[in-house]
């Protein structure tokens, strides 16, 4: 099924075609990754909408990315009850191990790293969003212990891969 079909399944769901835009937008950056503006125009265009519409919702959430991202999209929550406890000096260690600054992506294409709003699970702050997961309760052994296992999940797809490929198959 293509990105329009998709998109058109959809949003048959919804009476006001404005109201299709999120869910829209979701099945867009599935398929593309990201949301550049040729992209925010192709999904105003399917749906009859305003394309400033479009790009209105695409650039205020943080669950949209109007840039490329890395692999793992690092979401530190930085509001208020994460940062009294402690989000701030693990966004300073996120920084130092990764060796990029807020907003980046690591050179290899691993990681981009974010803040964020409340991510609306204050009483398990701080928290970081990966993907679609949450990571709770953080402190630094932790976030050490979650990117460890985020670049083991790689180098296993990785092995898998090359599994795959291996010579008399
Ligand atoms: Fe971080 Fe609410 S302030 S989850």
């Amino acid at each position: 099924m293509t990105m329009r079909e998709k998109i058109e399944e959809a949003a048959a769901r919804y009476p006001d075609q404005r109201s299709a835009i999120m869910p829209a937008l979701l099945i867009a950056q599935e398929e593309h990754g990201h949301l550049p503006g040729p992209v925010l125009e192709e999904v105003a265009d399917i749906l009859g909408v305003e394309r400033i519409w479009v790009y209105e919702l695409a650039t205020f959430y943080t669950l949209f990315h109007t840039e490329p991202v890395g692999m793992f999209h690092l979401q530190l929550c930085d509001n208020v009850s994460c940062m009294l406890c402690g989000s701030e000096d693990l966004l300073d260690h996120l920084e130092t191990v990764l060796g990029i600054r807020k907003g980046d992506t690591t050179p290899d294409g691993l990681f981009t790293l974010s803040t964020v709003e409340c991510l609306g699970a204050c009483e398990m702050a701080p928290v970081m969003q990966v993907g679609d997961d949450y990571h709770a309760h953080l402190d630094v052994a932790r976030i050490n212990a979650l990117l460890d296992s985020l670049r083991a999940t790689v180098g296993a797809a990785s092995v898998e891969h090359a599994s795959a490929r291996l010579p008399g198959e």
